[in-house]
């Protein structure tokens, strides 16, 4: 294996770029080397973790100043367009954070400019790194026929206690269906295919500028078998996750992101202990193959642009 180290710049340092410049500053082949936030605070306290690297306020004096080989880029969605398109314009490997951006529009503009950048694009969806998501695979095929998938987002409060910024409850870019449910339309499109939206209705608040507290919402995968949506905040209920399949012989069951529930037709539904790895040092290996011109598994903007589609259609934005 190559041992060539990539200059990776960061651009949003809030909770998930803090993540993800976690996985980076272990990881054998890239190196941050500069990062970009509009808060020099952000900016400044992260590049002080990441060794003392320079830092910035704007993202375009960094890509200017610093010869970076690629990008990641963790900003609220209305910002993701913009800032790839100056990222691409230079020829930089971008890895962008989900939903690739803020309208159908922006997000082919931007597979666009990938493509014409001749660049590598990839996104972040971490339960496509887990363990979890070979054993779901393999397991699919102990479930017969399939019947339906079930979604069910459930929150106490939106945004949770841990994600208090305020564009996660505006209408304009916050609200669960960005920010969750494209993890479980993106799990479906890889366990499945294509997907497309019959119909969704959403629940808003009388505030104009809130984000939705409700959707219920069906869709079908092409060879017509229903996917449901069911989401809720504000409820009495703690935060609960759910992805269920239901075949003829079996249900799977994924609950929180990693807990797995199985059963057959007839059997008690158990949990299966699965290990947890380290899913985003997983995902920038990937992202460093296919920089190497390698192979490798990574969800790109073409994906990113069919999940956009169904994320603006489950809006109602169409
Ligand atoms: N893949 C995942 O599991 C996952 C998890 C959480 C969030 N996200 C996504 O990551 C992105 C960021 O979310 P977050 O929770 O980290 O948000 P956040 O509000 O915690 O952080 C965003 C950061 O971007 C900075 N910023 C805003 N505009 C900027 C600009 N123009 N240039 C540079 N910096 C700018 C802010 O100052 C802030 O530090 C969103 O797209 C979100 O949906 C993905």
């Amino acid at each position: 294996m190559s041992t060539a180290s990539y200059k990776i710049g960061v651009i949003g340092a809030g909770v998930m770029g803090e993540r993800m410049m976690n996985a980076l500053r272990t990881h054998q082949t890239f190196r941050i080397a500069a990062i970009s936030d509009v808060s020099a605070e952000r900016a400044q306290e992260a590049a002080k973790l990441s060794g003392d690297v320079p830092w910035y306020t704007d993202h375009r004096e960094m890509l200017d100043a610093e010869e970076l080989d690629a990008v990641y880029l963790a900003v609220p969605p209305k910002f993701h367009h913009g800032i790839a398109l100056d990222i691409l314009a230079r020829k930089k490997h971008l890895l962008c954070e989900k939903p690739l951006a803020n309208t159908l529009g922006e997000a082919e503009e931007m597979l666009q400019a990938a493509r014409e950048a001749g660049v590598v694009h990839a996104m972040n969806f971490p339960t496509y790194y887990q363990a979890i998501f070979p054993e779901l695979k393999r397991r699919l095929e102990d479930l017969g026929t399939i019947r339906r998938i079930d979604i069910l987002t459930h929150f106490h409060v939106w945004p949770r206690p841990w994600q208090q910024t305020p564009w996660l409850s505006g209408r304009e870019q916050g609200g669960f269906i960005r920010e969750v449910l494209p993890h479980y339309t993106h799990l479906t499109y890889a366990l499945f295919g294509d997907l497309e939206v019959v119909r969704s209705e959403v629940d808003y608040p009388a505030d104009p500028e809130a984000c939705e507290t409700g959707v219920s919402a069906l869709l079908r995968l092409a060879d017509g078998t229903p996917v449901t949506i069911n989401g809720l905040a504000g409820i009495a209920h703690q935060e609960h996750l759910d992805y269920r399949i239901y075949g003829t012989e079996g249900t799977l069951s994924l609950q929180n992101w990693t807990n797995l529930h199985v059963g057959g037709n007839n059997e008690p539904v158990v949990q299966v202990d699965i290990p947890l790895i380290d899913r985003l040092s997983h995902l920038l290996d990937e992202f460093a193959r296919a920089i190497r011109g390698e192979e490798a598994r990574l969800v790109t903007f073409e994906t990113g642009v069919k999940l956009q589609k169904v994320l603006e259609e489950l809006l109602g934005n169409h």
